[in-house]
């Protein structure tokens, strides 16, 4: 099929979370399976400063945004047979952050103006507009309602992924007319009405003509209240048309072998020899206490209520008496920031926080640590945790959504299992859980090779969930 992608962001260009992992990864895979596929996001400041020079000025043209014509310049770029599309306007997104401004609405209501616009300019014309996220969430009802008279519009089939329900999009009514040039009646009869105002994420879920998720559990557990974050109902009318399909990662740039971010490379035969170099290098670069027995905790995360640290600061003192090191690299919430920086001044050589966001880092954590941790209060899919088993790093999980998928939970009888995990939202289960991990590096040594070998079996390429776009998109040209 001919595919355009609609993203907030990607790799290799920007990212801020899993999002872009799966935006850089996933669209080359679909290429080998033979799909068409281009890409479209924002022309932000930091891609605008890394990329400009090697960009192909493609079209200028304008969008209505508060009844005044604004200009679209567009760019593009080939990067692993994949054609990137930017949409440049400096006012909007020529700043530090990517999201998280009060133009938000106005902003993402023009890159998806600009970007059906750009179907016109270029006469191309996609089978497939694939969506993700809320700010792509407009798409699928503009092609129906603006340009429903339309049949180039109309005929094009619309997939609206979900990869993260709590950020929603809602934004007042008045937008609907003043930026997306639509009617109030979309308002009234409750297409994309949301609490008194509009909401992007509703707004796609209700108009793409398949709704897809990034793991089968949470596709599930979006149906109830605990997990649907005030959307059950509306994705509940879309259940028969709802996939999960989970994430996979790009096991090139990941990959223990060849990774040109970690000092000492290594496969599943000389995993923990190897293994315990690296930690010790990093022990050395981040000031912990060089020593390469003790079991390594990583971290590597938006510090968000999200990721479920909360449970861990309800067991500060169970944790820094336990016989392991942690190092923590992320930033977010001040509140969960302002915990990490404590506990490290409180044990200095043991835990280490690194605030700020830091690619290459990370992979050395990734690489060095003996266990990961991610205790999440809800998960999408989770891209870290894929990425530790793939370096033979054991993920400690809490079993809700993709992090059910893909961790199965040692089981000490079978020998079975990939990590390690847990049910419940709750501090003390998250605390037996690693004091019986620590209990299994220390003790069990032949477990825990056993684990590390199917921690790197675990298949967490796009092979397979590639096949189940491809299938997907297979059923959207059928009618
Ligand atoms: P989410 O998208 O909810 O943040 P995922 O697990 O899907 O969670 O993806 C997170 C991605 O972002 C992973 O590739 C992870 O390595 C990366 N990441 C998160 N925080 C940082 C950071 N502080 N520095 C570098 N990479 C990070
Ligand atoms: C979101 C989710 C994460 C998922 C990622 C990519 O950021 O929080 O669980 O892996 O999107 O789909």
């Amino acid at each position: 099929a001919s595919i355009l992608m609609v993203a907030g962001e990607g790799l290799p260009f920007i990212k801020t979370g899993g999002l872009a992992d799966v935006i850089g990864s996933l669209p080359p895979e679909l290429v080998k399976k033979g799909h068409e596929v281009r890409v479209v996001m924002p022309l932000y400041q930091k891609i605008a400063q890394n990329y400009h020079q090697d960009f192909y000025f493609e079209k200028e043209y304008s969008v209505s945004i508060n009844y005044h014509e604004v200009p679209v310049r567009l760019y593009s770029i080939i990067k692993n047979n994949v054609v990137f599309y930017f949409i440049e306007h400096q006012g909007y997104f020529e700043r530090d952050s990517l999201y998280g401004y009060d133009d938000d609405g106005e902003r993402f209501a023009y890159f998806q103006k600009a970007v059906l616009e750009m179907l016109n300019q270029l006469n191309y014309w996609p089978q497939i507009i694939h969506c993700h996220d809320w700010h792509t969430g407009m798409i699928p009802c503009l092609c129906k309602e603006a340009h429903g008279y339309d049949e180039r519009y109309r005929n094009i089939r619309h997939v609206y992924t979900i990869h993260n329900l709590a950020y929603q999009g809602n934004f007042g009514v008045e937008m609907l007319d003043s930026c997306l040039g639509l009617g109030y009646h979309l308002f009234d009869n409750g297409n994309v009405r949301y609490d008194g105002g509009i909401s992007f994420m509703k707004s796609g879920i209700l108009y793409a003509d398949k709704v897809t998720t990034v793991s089968p559990s949470y596709s599930q557990e979006i149906l109830t209240p605990q997990y649907g974050e005030h959307l059950e109902m509306v994705l509940n009318m879309r259940k028969y048309d709802l996939w999960g399909i989970t994430n996979g990662i790009d096991i090139e740039s990941w990959n223990p072998m060849s990774d040109p971010e970690i000092p000492y490379h290594f496969n599943k035969v000389n995993a923990q020899a190897q293994k315990k170099e690296n930690k010790l290098a990093l022990q050395k670069e981040l000031g912990l206490q060089e020593d390469p027995n003790v079991l390594l905790v990583g971290v590597v995360s938006r510090l968000t209520w999200q990721k479920g640290f909360y449970l861990l600061m309800e067991k500060l003192n169970e944790l820094c008496a336990a016989p392991i090191q942690l190092a923590v690299l992320g930033s977010g919430e001040p509140l969960i920031e302002e915990k990490m920086a404590q506990l490290e001044a409180g044990n200095k050589g043991k835990i280490v926080f690194y605030r700020g966001y830091n690619e290459s880092l990370s992979h050395r954590i990734y690489a060095a640590s003996d266990l990961f941790l991610m205790p999440s209060l809800f998960e999408p899919c989770g891209i870290s945790q894929l990425i530790s088993m793939r370096y033979g790093t054991l993920p400690l999980v809490r079993e809700t959504g993709g992090l059910r998928d893909t961790v199965q939970p040692f089981n000490e009888y079978e020998k079975t299992g990939n990590g390690f995990s847990f049910a419940n939202y709750s501090s003390d289960e998250l605390i037996n859980t690693l004091y019986f991990a620590i209990d299994v590096y220390y003790n069990r040594k032949e477990d825990w090779t056993t684990l590390i070998r199917h921690a790197m079996n675990t298949d967490v390429s796009w092979e397979k969930s590639a096949g189940t776009y491809g299938l997907l998109y297979d059923e959207l040209l059928k009618y």
